[in-house]
Order: C-alpha cells, then sequence, then structure tokens
C-alpha cells in the first residue's frame, strides 16, 4: 500500500517511513508524486488544518494522504503561538529571535505558570471519504533560556520535567518516544493496522 505524506519536509517524511515501514506501507512526499497544490490552511485546530491538507492532497491525486500539523501552547499566553506556531513573528524570522521573544513575555511569570505543551494532529483520508485523525501532546514549562543543540524549532526553550532537561537536550530517539509527533504516528500507525 502506498500512502502520501503532505509535507515538504523530510525530517518529518523520515520519521513517518520508521514508524509504518513494517506494515508494508510505502509513503511517498508530494514531490515524489509530483504534486503540487496550494492549500489554504484556515482550520482553528491543529486537526482541522492536517485534515484540510490530506482532504486537499487526496482529491489532487487520488491516494491515501496523510498529513500533521503541529505547535506549542504556552498556557500563560492564552495558548499561543498555538496554530500560528511557524508563522509566530513571520515564517523567515530566526527561532533564537522567536524564542528570547516568548521567554520576554514570559517574564516574572513563576515555574508553576509556564505550562506549555507541543500538539500534533494527524489526519489520513481515503479516496473513498474514510477519514482517520488522531491528536497527541508532549507537556513541559517553558525555561528562562535556550539550551541543547538537537531538535528544532522551539526545541531550546521547551524544558521537560520528566526527563530534567530541555528538549533539544534530548537524542532524537529519546524524544521520539516522548513526542507529541512520535506518540500521534504511533496512534496513527495503530488506527490503520485496524483498518488494513
Ligand atoms: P507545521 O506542523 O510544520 O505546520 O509547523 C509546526 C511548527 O510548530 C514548527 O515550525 C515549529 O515551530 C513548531 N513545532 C512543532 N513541533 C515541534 C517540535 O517537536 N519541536 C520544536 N518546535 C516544534
Amino acid at each position: 500500500m502506498k500512502i502520501i505524506f503532505a509535507t515538504g519536509n523530510q525530517g518529518k517524511l523520515r520519521e513517518v517511513r520508521a514508524i509504518v515501514a513494517d506494515l508494508g506501507i510505502e509513503v511517498e512526499s508530494m514531490k515524489d508524486a509530483g504534486i503540487d497544490v496550494d492549500i489554504v490552511e484556515d482550520g482553528k485546530t491543529f486537526a482541522e488544518n492536517a485534515l484540510i491538507k490530506a482532504r486537499t492532497v487526496c482529491k489532487a491525486c487520488g491516494e491515501v494522504t496523510m498529513s500533521d500539523d503541529s505547535g506549542l501552547e504556552i498556557d500563560a499566553l492564552g495558548g499561543e503561538p498555538g496554530i500560528y506556531s511557524a508563522r509566530y513573528m513571520g515564517e523567515d524570522t530566526s527561532y533564537h529571535i522567536k524564542n528570547m521573544n516568548l521567554v520576554e513575555r514570559l517574564e516574572g511569570v513563576p515555574d508553576e505558570k509556564r505550562t506549555a505543551r507541543f500538539v500534533c494532529a494527524i489526519a489520513c483520508v481515503f479516496p473513498d471519504g474514510r477519514e482517520l485523525t488522531c491528536r497527541e501532546t508532549f507537556e513541559g514549562r517553558i525555561g528562562y533560556e535556550e539550551k541543547g543543540e538537537n531538535g528544532f524549532g522551539y526545541d531550546p526553550i521547551f524544558y521537560v520535567p520528566e526527563k530534567g532537561c530541555y528538549s533539544a537536550e534530548l537524542s532524537p530517539e529519546e524524544k521520539n518516544a516522548i513526542s507529541h509527533r512520535g506518540k500521534a504516528l504511533r496512534a496513527m500507525r495503530a488506527k490503520l493496522e485496524e483498518i488494513l
């Protein structure tokens, strides 16, 4: 079976391939499949945006399509940057600047109120109209500085209490075992296993 993954991100593709490989599912990127469609991500939740992407690409190519949408929710900022995580302060602004800005906005906020989570929603849409979705979180706290060299995006300011370190200090395997995306991909894998 073949699944198109609606992303241009090679890192995400590698993660998806590793998690569904033994189900005999081949994962192709939109580019590999020769699909180039404009997707307007105007959903109000991560799950809505993941579904919008998967539906649009599935319609364009007629193949089973999976997509994900993820981001960071900071409780003391009313859930910001949320679904706007990639676009926060502008798509081309460096994550060092975005991270420092978020830490500044939390100045004076005590540890127990610095709670935050990464969220990942995954959608899988079949040409016959069947749709599967799942959503998982990775709970932590916003720190006071950037720490660690691994990961990407907001990982350097995301402190993971259960590990006693920042997300960017975790190895890819350690992060994958507890992260929003790792958990959501494994949940989607289980749903696919049930219906295949
Ligand atoms: P998208 O899901 O590719 O639309 O973008 C999600 C955005 O959320 C990324 O650009 C990052 O800013 C942020 N994000 C999502 N997952 C992670 C993560 O595991 N670590 C750090 N930042 C993340």
